[in-house]
């Protein structure tokens, strides 16, 4: 049986502003889904948040993209705005840009990790989600866990994965994609993924069968009519063990609280502290960026679990690392390499100031 595991989130309202999610609304959530599971449209289910994001993580059998699933999560996501605008939290349904559902949920607005899979003996997976930031936050961290052997002791020394991955990489200009082999294309790979808010990983494949060894959701980059309209709070499934990494060596990277595009307003660099579930309240200047890890064996379809991964003291110094890095990165202010450049901004006044400014330069 092949079974389908899919990540799928949308803000649907912030609370207290931006930093949190009314617990309200995941009860709402849980209510849809159990309801789609009673009906056996679902096999599972398990509802969290990080920060103001609703994940809606499900089991199923009817594959990646299926219209069925992507309208459970809309109507899911349409019942929370209701209860949101009722609490009137903030930005009540900001990410369900159309009026209607229309087939699939890629481009309306909410993010969406899928993928299908036969499940294994046994099938240990992690979900990372993550707020205040965008897909290309897991640039770093994909690399690291599929083709940097220091960090990745299995690289080397398992067979299964000596063969090494292709990365499956995404322009975000473009919105084409091309497939990279590593070891043989690593500074390849390494050219495009390092401008992480140009290129982003999409998926990772064994070369060893062509299994899915990880995806990302990578909605809403793109470029309309030339500008940028970027950032997407960004989730990422990746498939453990037994011929991939192991648990230990997906969570690695994450010791290492690397820059990432998003913190205020969309429009800073941050550190991304990764963090258990109940620290997921992006407080400080909207931040810093935070990432939770959703440890689970799949049964049968079944999601046992979560296991908060990031609620470990392994984890203390990257926390206290992200914060020694938070207080020197806002003492810059208004100034880059804080600021991201002036075409990845979120909000920017710099059209009006250029306008006002016009006949004064000289
Ligand atoms: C960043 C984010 C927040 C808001 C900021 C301003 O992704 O969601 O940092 O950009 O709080 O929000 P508004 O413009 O809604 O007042
Ligand atoms: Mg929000
Ligand atoms: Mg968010």
């Amino acid at each position: 049986m092949k079974l389908t595991l899919s990540v799928i989130k949308a803000d649907i309202g912030g609370y207290v502003g931006h930093s949190g999610m009314h617990p309200r609304l995941i009860e709402v959530a849980e209510e849809e889904l159990a309801k789609a599971k009673d009906k056996g449209l679902i096999i599972d289910f398990f509802v969290t948040r990080v920060g103001d994001d609703l994940q809606l993580i499900m089991t199923h059998t009817k594959g990646v993209d299926n219209e069925e699933i992507h309208k459970l999560a809309w109507q899911t996501f349409e019942v929370a705005t209701e209860k949101a605008k009722e609490l009137k939290l903030y930005g009540a349904g900001q990410d369900l840009l159309a009026d209607a559902f229309s087939g699939n949920i890629r481009g309306l607005g909410p993010g969406a990790a899928e993928m299908e899979f036969e499940e294994r003996k046994s099938e240990p997976v992690i979900i990372f989600m993550a707020d205040k930031t965008s897909p290309g936050a897991w640039n770093l961290p994909l690399f690291k866990i599929f083709a940097d052997p220091f960090n990745t002791a299995g690289l080397v020394i398992d067979p299964k994965m000596h063969g090494g991955f292709t990365f499956d990489v995404l322009d975000v200009k473009s919105g084409k994609r091309v497939k990279l082999n590593v070891p043989e294309e690593l500074y390849d790979l390494l050219t495009l993924i390092g401008s992480i808010e140009d290129y982003i990983i999409k998926a990772v494949y064994r070369r060893l069968d062509g299994e899915i060894a990880a995806v990302a959701s990578v909605e809403k980059l793109n470029y309309i009519a030339g500008e940028y309209v970027g950032k997407d709070d960004p989730v990422l499934i990746v498939r453990c063990q037994s011929g991939f990494p192991a648990v230990g060596e997906v969570l690695e990277p994450f010791a290492f609280p690397h820059l990432v595009a998003g913190w205020m307003r969309g429009s800073h660099f941050g550190p991304l502290m990764p963090v258990p579930f109940h620290f997921a309240n992006p407080t400080r200047f909207d931040g810093p960026p935070r990432v939770i890890a959703a440890g689970f064996q799949i049964a049968n379809g079944n999601l046992i679990g979560p296991r908060d991964l990031f609620d470990d003291p392994a984890f203390d110094e990257a926390r206290r690392t992200a914060n020694m890095i938070s207080d020197y990165l806002r003492r810059h202010g208004p100034f880059e390499p804080h600021r991201v450049s002036p075409d990845k901004l979120e909000y920017t006044t710099m059209p009006q100031v250029l306008k006002k400014l016009e006949d004064r330069f000289a």
